[in-house]
This record gives structure tokens, sequence and C-alpha cells, in this order.
């Protein structure tokens, strides 16, 4: 599914040399007023600096295919051209010249008119040295303001910080507005970020892999080491700087021992410089052992003096190389990792301890409460994975350091398509939390499919009671309560994030972070007016852009539709890629995502009074409303009930009916995006619409394959009919196991659900080809034909389809040559392809002949003849 880059390059680097050039000549020719020159020429050096280096990185990954693209308005702006910056700070030059880049783009390519008036770029510090203090404003350091001065007869625009990064969030703020139309002619914006910690976590391996990552290798690290090209990486901290994220953590937090070896540290130093014009501090996950590990040490046990004092090494020797290092981040005692419990000890302990190395350059810890046995025994109705990070962390509230914050999942799981606010928020009242969730999609569909997460986010932030103090302290801004948001990000080299349309994640991942109160429209009407454009060279239509806002607004519902609704989570398999239908994957294992469904019934009784208490761990009123059915809110009532499937919902539909029409609906809004995207054709920029188009496409074929799988396992499990006759019956389908074969041979799938009536056919890996054949015995027309095929790794089989020995349609010949997962055929890889306009008459042969290459058996489910659209 990967597809080339789809996004033109808008400001092309000759462009800006240009542009450069431009400046430094007026510069040259004294066009500037008189006592501001010798500043202002420093500035204009410092942007032929940058500009220069954009020019290096013409062709490489760059931050324009997320959404720093500043296509030009054609007009003139309501902002000065002229650009004066007071500081030479690397952050000052870095916003200074993204300042005159996205303007000089933004005015179009024409040479825009540089009046007399000049936009100064300030620190409050740099300002109070020129004017009185009565009029330099007081602001937080991560704080701006963007506001018009009079100054005899020169009128300008102050972008004021109260730090160099608060500057930049400035620039950043006021290139967004330009490049969205605003009129910025009056304009005064003053912005402070609602929390102090704002990171995303990639979970980058040392050789170049990436855990749950979806878009290529890292660009941090290969073979073991730090790359030797960096530029991506500079260009992701101009993206991140650009939404206020001012932290990254650039490894796994399984297996990091070897981030803390000299070696590494040294590379590890080079990313921070690759950052750090871009106010984004580095952090590393550390594995609690690394004394014993990589130290030499016999212990690491975080309360003896020795580990303590090899930590407090590292540490500085850390801060001698990257002396704005912003911390660790832990996974310990948690699948696998090992952790303070191996020596009785706390997580308060080991926490602790980093944090006192870390204190004294003012690092911080972020120690994950995703800490949980993954050996539980699934036949104990009172166990629960649910309650493990509040039994565990809210005995140690207020043992903590006060630079130790506990990151804490959004959920009391991980990552599911819906869950509960994790209890832990409320029950951790007098230590610092950040909440922890995911921008990589892993059980979201994994950016092959559409899904917009800030809706997710913000159904989780909009839980006020359940997050108790800590939502009152981020609408105060306070530092205490909710000091942060980390996003799992793992972008790699294939476009961040590998899907055009998931970017939006990222983006408004760091607009929530640095404001809660956005609401996801909004940021997504941002982003996409900030990434969609008209073509060719119109103006984008309302319309269109609200089109693209709805399709990302109802994406995440409708996910949530076909995979697991009401409270079940996403139901797949736990112990394998996380990605297609798996329904029975979760349960009869140890890692306790159990749904526990059976004939009579399904969801996890976790009440006090018969199930597993987790419900008592929420506060008094809370935990009442989760206690009762009748009280739970649907979209969460199998998280909290066991309940039989006649049970009746709030409108009155019984569980087992709303599980059809749920997976039915979803699939249909998952078809509708197509319908949606196809609307969009010529009036959008076309590499980006034929980019999206196929996965789309592709997304609406698994969202049908993720339909049957549920619908027929309960259906088949319940023994309950769907009311509206959907359930086991297809008109149209032709099974690939009731067809004349030749070469093939019938497979049983696994799981059963996964394939149509839990059979397929393969075809064996000696055989050059194979075929199903059918005759048509319906009415006479023109139709639509899906063909339901495995696309396996390892090989790119080849599929042909014919009526009466001449191809179906234009199209009907195809290799199955996806990356998608799993080596079997199952829900993981079945895929469908609709062939168009495909004439059929009772007594036509439809014949599929597959081709198997390498591992992969052209294995085939079914094919289904369909209405035709025209029809
Ligand atoms: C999930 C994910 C793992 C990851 C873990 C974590 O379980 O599947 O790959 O390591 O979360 O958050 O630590």
């Amino acid at each position: 599914m990967s597809a080339p880059f789809p996004f033109l390059r808008d400001a092309d680097s000759s462009d800006l040399l240009e542009a450069a050039a431009e400046v430094v000549e007026r510069m040259g020719r004294g066009e500037t007023s008189g006592t501001m020159k010798k500043i202002a020429s420093l500035a204009y050096f410092g942007v032929a600096v940058g500009l220069v280096q954009w020019a290096v990185l013409a062709g490489g990954q760059t931050a324009d295919q997320g959404w720093l693209k500043y296509r030009p308005l054609n007009r003139q702006l309501s902002v000065p051209m002229r650009v004066e910056v007071r500081g030479q700070s690397r952050i000052e030059r870095a916003a200074a010249s993204e300042l005159v880049r996205g303007l000089r783009s933004l005015a179009g390519g024409s040479s825009p008119e540089v009046g007399a008036d000049s936009i100064v770029l300030a620190t409050v510090e740099e300002l109070g040295r020129e004017k009185s203090k009565s009029i330099v404003p007081k602001l937080e350091p991560e704080e701006f303001q963007i506001s018009w001065s009079q100054d005899q007869s020169l009128r300008g625009l102050d972008i004021v910080g109260g730090s160099e990064r608060g500057l930049l969030y400035g620039v950043f703020a006021l290139l967004r507005h330009v490049a969205e139309g605003a009129d910025m002619s009056h304009a005064v914006v003053r912005e402070n970020p609602a929390m102090p910690v704002r990171w995303v976590d990639e979970w980058d391996n040392a050789d170049g892999s990436i855990e749950r990552g979806y878009a290529g290798r890292s660009i941090f690290f290969e073979g073991g080491r730090v790359r030797e090209d960096l530029k991506p990486v500079s260009e992701y901290a101009r993206l991140l700087a650009s939404v206020g994220i001012d932290g990254c953590n650039v490894n796994n937090v399984n297996g990091s021992s070897p981030f803390l070896t000299s070696e590494m540290i040294g590379g590890l130093k080079r990313i921070a410089d690759a950052m750090r014009p871009w106010g984004v501090r580095l952090a590393i996950s550390v594995d609690v052992a690394s004394p014993q590990k990589i130290g030499g040490l016999k212990t690491y046990d975080p309360l003896d003096p020795q580990v303590q004092a090899w930590w407090k090494a590292k540490v500085d020797a850390i801060f001698a190389l990257v002396p704005d290092f912003a911390g660790f981040t832990v996974k310990a005692d948690s699948e696998g990792q090992p952790g303070p419990a191996s020596y009785g000890r706390m997580p308060a302990d080991a926490a602790n301890t980093l944090a006192a190395a870390l204190e004294p350059h003012g690092g911080v810890v972020l120690y994950r409460a995703f800490v949980y046995n993954h050996h539980l025994d699934w036949n104990d109705p009172k166990t629960d994975r649910a309650r493990a990070a509040y039994d565990i962390f809210h005995p140690l509230d207020g043992k903590f350091a006060p630079n130790v914050i506990v990151q804490i999942k959004e959920g009391p799981i991980d990552f599911q398509v819906r869950e509960p606010v994790s209890p832990l928020f409320g029950g951790l009242p007098h230590t610092r939390k950040a909440m922890e969730v995911q921008i990589t999609q892993e059980y979201l569909g994994q950016q092959r499919h559409l899904v917009y997460l800030g809706s997710k986010w913000k159904w989780v932030l909009d839980q006020k009671k359940q997050l108790a103090d800590a939502a009152r302290e981020v609408s105060s801004g306070a530092s205490k309560g909710l000091a942060g948001m980390v996003g799992v990000a793992c972008v790699g080299r294939d476009a961040w994030l590998g899907s055009p349309l998931a970017l939006a994640n990222l983006y408004t991942f760091g607009r929530l972070a640095w404001d809660p109160n956005l609401t996801p429209e909004e940021i997504a009407s941002e982003w996409v007016r900030l990434t969609l454009f008209a073509y060719p060279n119109k103006k984008l239509r309302r319309d269109d852009v609200q089109r693209v806002v709805d399709m990302l607004m109802q994406s995440w519902p409708a996910y949530e539709d076909y995979t697991g609704p009401l409270g079940l989570q996403t139901l797949t398999d736990i112990t394998g890629s996380h990605y297609g239908p798996g329904i029975e994957g979760s349960e009869n294992n140890g890692w306790g995502q159990w749904h526990r469904a059976d004939h009579e019934g399904v969801g996890m009784d976790r009440t006090v009074a018969t199930g597993t208490g987790f419900a008592g761990q929420y506060a008094p009123e809370i935990a009442k409303e989760y206690e009762n059915a009748a009280t739970t809110p649907d979209d969460l009532l199998l998280f909290f009930h066991h309940l039989p499937y006649t049970y009746k919902l709030q409108d009155g539909k019984t569980v087992i009916q709303y599980l059809y029409d749920s997976h039915y609906a979803g699939a249909e809004m998952a078809a509708e995006f197509v319908k949606d995207w196809e609307s969009l054709k010529g009036k959008i920029d076309p590499s980006l619409y034929s980019n999206v188009l196929p996965r789309l496409e592709y997304q609406a074929g698994h969202a049908i394959v993720w339909r049957d799988a549920v619908v027929q396992y309960f259906w088949k499990l319940s023994g309950i009919a769907d009311e509206k006759g959907r359930a086991g019956n297809f008109p149209g389908r032709l099974e690939a196991e009731d067809a004349k074969l030749s070469g093939y041979q019938v497979i049983d799938v696994k799981p059963w659900e996964d394939a149509s009536r839990g059979k397929a056919v393969t075809c064996a890996a000696a055989a050059k080809s194979c075929s199903a054949e059918w005759t048509y015995s319906g009415v006479a027309g023109v139709f639509d034909v899906a063909v339901n095929y495995f696309d396996l790794q390892g090989g790119a089989a080849m599929f042909a389809v014919t009526v009466n020995g001449k191809p179906a349609s234009a199209d009907a010949e195809w290799s199955a040559d996806a990356m998608l997962p799993s080596r079997q055929p199952n829900g993981d890889n079945s895929t469908r392809r609709v062939l168009r306009n495909v004439g059929l008459a009772p007594g036509d042969v439809i014949r599929v002949t597959g081709t198997p290459d390498g591992d992969d058996p052209a294995a085939l489910d079914y094919i289904e003849v369909l209405l035709n659209r025209g029809h």
C-alpha cells in the first residue's frame, strides 16, 4: 500500500534562494531604517543561511509533506514582508528564516512589495533593553504575543516571546493564521500552552526498525547507530515546533539499554543538535537494568548507592554533551522489561533514583504507569488487567520526587478503539501526571484506515469527571495535575506517517496538547485548509474543505462501528499484528484484553458487586454510574458488564442487533469515504487525490472483511438471527469452495470468522496457476464484481478474472503486492478488488485464475456480483 510521496513541493528552493538574495541585496542598498540596520543585517544573514540550508534539503524528506506548505495566496498579505530579529540565538534565527520563507511563499511567486513596515521578533528580555518596562508584556516562558505597534511613522507587528521558544511559537502561529487566509492587519494574539510537557515518543530501535511504526524505517537510527543524514530529523523538529511540541523521545521503550553507551550518547548529541533550532529537546527511554546490563554492576537495585552513583555519572555525561537534555522515559516491570520489582522495590524507588540524577540539570523522568502482568489467569473471573495501573500506582501517590511525572495511557488497557478514561488520573492527586496517547494507529488501522484521532482524544479530555483534578488543572494551565501530553508517533522515512491524511493526527496532537479547549473540528479544519489545495490554482471551496473535515470527523466512529463497538475494544488478535479481525485472539491467554463472549452473552464484568471491582477505582459518583448497566453509557457498556445478547440498550435495541447494525453502518460509512473523496476529483491537488483514493478503496474493502468476521462470529455464537436478515446471507456472493476448482484446494481459514463461511482456497506451491470457476445464474446486466482474496507477504501472486474466457473488465488482471501483516491467509491480509462494469448473462462462466508467487499462494475467499452503481 505504500505510495510515493504525493505532495508537490510548494516553495521551490530556487525561489527561496532568490528571496534570500533579495533581502541581502536590499540591505546592501541601505533600504533598512538607520539604527536597525546592523541588527537587521545580522538577521537577514541568518535568514540567508537558513534558506541555503533549505535549498540543500530540496528533494529530501521535508516538513512540507506535513502541513508547512505555505501555498501562495497570490495577493498582498495583511502583514509586513520585512522581518527584523533582535536576537541571534539558533532558535531566533530559525524563527526569522521560517517567517521570511513562509511569507515569501504565501505572498506568491511574484516579488512581493517589501514596504517600510516590519515584523519585529524579540523576547521580552530583548525588548526590555529597548523599550520602557511599562510597554513590555509580562509573559510566561513559552507564551507569545502578536500585536501591532506604532513607532513614529512606522507601523510594526511585534512577535514577542517569553523566551526564544515562545517567540518561535508566535512565528508559527502568525504563519498559520496568514496561510489560512485570516486578515491580520489589526490582530492581537496571545497564547500560552496549557501544559509544560508536550512530547512525542518514537519507538525506534537502534537497528532502524520501529516498533508499531507504519511508515518505513527510522529517521534517527540505522545499523545500531545514529544515522549520518539527520536532515529529516531537523525537518521533523520543524514540523513539531510548528504545533508547539517541545520534546522528542527518540527510542523504543522496550530494549533501551544500548542507548546509554558512550558511543550512542555521542550520536544522540547530534540528534539533539539537529532538533535544537526548533526548540525541540531530546529525551530517551532508559532500561532500569542498565547499570547491570551495560555498567558492569552486579545489581540494578534502585536503592543501591552504587547504582545511584552510576546513574548520576551517566546523567552528567549526557548533560555534558546535551545541556538542554529533557529527560528519561521509563517502561519497567512491564511486558518483559526489567524493573524495581526484581528487588522488591516500587516504581517510586526507581523513578526517584533517576530523578535525583536528573534534578540538578533540570531534567525530568516520565515514568510510565503501563505496568501489568501479562501472564494473568484467564480462568479467574476476578483477575483484570485494567486494574493494574491504579492498584500499583495509587498507593504511591505523593511519594514521587517533584521532577517525576507519571505517564498514564489514556485508557486502562492499551490504546483500544474505545476505553473509559484511566481511573489513575483521578487516583494520583498529589503527583504530576501526563496523558499518553498513540498517534501511530497500532490498534486503529495502522494508517491503512482513515481514523482521525482528534475526536477520540477530545472525547477523553472531555471526560472531566474521570479526569478529576487533572482536567481542572488542564484548563487553568497549572503545572500540577495534568502536566503534559505525550503522543506515541513512530514516524518513519515514508512521508512521516505514510498516509497523507494520517498527518492530521500528528498535527492535532500538538494543537490539543497546546490548547485542550480547541475542538477537533476546528483543528481538522485548520489542517485541511493548510494541506488541501485547489486545483488548478483556484480558491479552495468551503464545501470541499468541509467534506474532508466531515470525513475526518466520521472516521473514528466508523472504525469503532466496524471493529469493536459498545466498549468491546478493537476485536483483533492481541498476540499477533493488532490489525485485522480476530475475535477470540484476545481470549484464553494471559494478556488480559478479554471480552468474555460466550453463547449467552458478551462483555467483561468489572463491577464491584459481581465482577473484578475495576469500576470501584473511580471516584464514588463515577463508580456508581459504571456499576450499573442502566447508567453506563452504551459506548462503554460491555467494557463494564457481561450482558445477555438480548439486553436492551438505551434506545431499546438489543446488544446483538446493535452489533449487527453497527458493523453494517461502519462499513457503509467507509464506502462513503470513497465517494466523498471521488467528489473532489479535479478540484484538489491531483497527486494528493490519487495518493489517497486507493487507500480509501482498500479501507472500504477491509471494513467489509471486519464487518463479516464480527457479524458471522456473533451470529453463530449467539444463534440469534439478524432482524434485518443480513447475517449469513450474501446475495450475489459465490464462494470459492463451491466453485469448480482446478489446482486450488479448499482450506479452513484460522480464525474461521476471517473468511466467508470459514473456508477459502489456496493454490499449491508447486502449481503454476490454479482456477476457480462459477456459472452465473442471475439476471442479465452490467455489474460490479468484487473479488475477495488474501494478499500474503513473501511474493506477489497474480490474479485474473475472465467471463467466457475474455477479461472481465479493463482492470481484471492484477498483482497482489500490498504489504499486509501475517504470512497465513486471515483477516490481516484479506482484501478486496472491485471490477467495474462487468457484463453478465445467465450461463456465463466466470473464472478467477490465481498464479502463486514465492510464499503467496494466491488464496481466494469468494467473488460477489454487486449491483452496479449505475443501476
Ligand atoms: C502496546 C504495544 C507494544 C508496546 C506497549 C507499550 O502493548 O503493542 O508494542 O511496547 O504497548 O506501550 O509499552
